[in-house]
């Protein structure tokens, strides 16, 4: 099961209004989005996940508590289209809580996982093309060093697409676990860290991760209302960077016009600064999955 991770923290700083519209943005297994619908008695949330799985199992939980929901099977990337079509430009808080679920890793059918051994696939959504079996098999040495390097920022990036390259010219490379040997031959010594950030790098290209919350993150900041509240939660410095990198650029005088006696409207900063939280010692000893995340919070001015 899925534990949600800065849970309460998250809930808090959105400052949720009983009749308010909400987005959460990564439904997942609906932990933040059961804790949204429960305070929110006129308003309405609308949820975004490209997992149907996902989305199967939180039309269930969220039904048990009303009916103020509209689910969303595609990407957050899409998240200013989709709402157009519903005729909704603004909105009171939207949360991101990025990356992959538990049950995402724990069903082995799903080739996310390094522990167990399953075909490689490692796609959020079941109907895309590209799976991680593709990008192990077809792509070149310098797009693997380049992944491996921007993705996983993993310092034997080299040695290990070369393995890859050597291996699969012999026989293409199927499962997870035979995928963690040749990695585990192209190092030094064993390393379940570098096994990690290859899967990690591998399932960010695959799923398209971070070009699709720089896009997602960019619209939520003009979607939000005066006042409205946008929470993102990370689980690696690569989105976390994004994430900060967005939030600076909104909330600073842009630099074109710094120093002039008067700031035109548009390039004053629109947005502020809230706050950033990690979990608690608690949350941190409790859940394994809330190591290294943190939560970033910003209001639209
Ligand atoms: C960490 S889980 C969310 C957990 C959820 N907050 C909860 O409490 O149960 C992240 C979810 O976001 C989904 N996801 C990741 N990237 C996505 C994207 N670009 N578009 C839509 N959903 C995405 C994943 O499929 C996954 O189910």
């Amino acid at each position: 099961m899925h534990r949600s991770v800065l849970l309460d923290e998250t809930i808090e700083n959105l400052n949720i209004r009983e009749d308010g519209i909400y987005i959460d943005c990564t439904l997942g297994y609906g932990g933040h989005g059961e804790a949204i619908l429960k305070r929110i008695k006129r308003g309405w949330l609308f949820a975004f996940d490209k997992d149907i799985d996902a989305i199967k199992f939180s039309n269930e939980r969220l039904s048990k508590i009303s009916n103020n929901f509209e689910l969303i099977n595609t990407s957050f990337s899409l998240l200013k289209d989709e709402m157009y079509q519903r005729n909704i430009d603004k909105v009171d808080g939207i949360i991101f809580d990025l990356g992959v679920s538990s049950p995402q890793i724990d069903v082995v059918e799903r080739g996310f996982s390094y522990m167990n051994d399953y075909r490689l696939d490692m796609r959020m959504d079941k109907n895309q093309s590209l799976d991680a079996h593709y990008v192990v098999n077809n792509y070149s040495y310098e797009k693997l060093i380049d992944i491996f390097f921007n993705y996983g920022e993993e310092r034997y990036s080299k040695n290990i697409a070369k393995k890859i390259c050597d291996y699969r010219d012999k026989k293409s490379i199927e499962t997870t676990l035979e995928l963690v040997k040749i990695i585990n031959k192209s190092i030094p010594k064993e390393s379940k860290d570098t096994v990690k950030r290859i899967f990690q790098a591998i399932r960010i290209e695959v799923n398209n991760e971070l070009n699709e919350i720089e896009r997602a993150i960019e619209d939520s900041i003009n979607m939000l209302k005066t006042h409205g509240r946008l929470c993102v939660i990370t689980f690696h410095s690569l989105e976390d960077k994004i994430v900060k990198k967005i939030f600076k650029k909104y909330s600073e005088v842009n630099k074109i016009v710094k120093g002039l006696p008067e700031i035109p409207d548009e390039y004053k900063p629109i947005i502020k600064i809230i706050d950033r939280i990690y979990p608690s010692k608690e949350e941190l000893s409790n859940n394994s999955r809330s190591k290294s995340s943190t939560l970033r919070i910003i209001e639209r001015l």
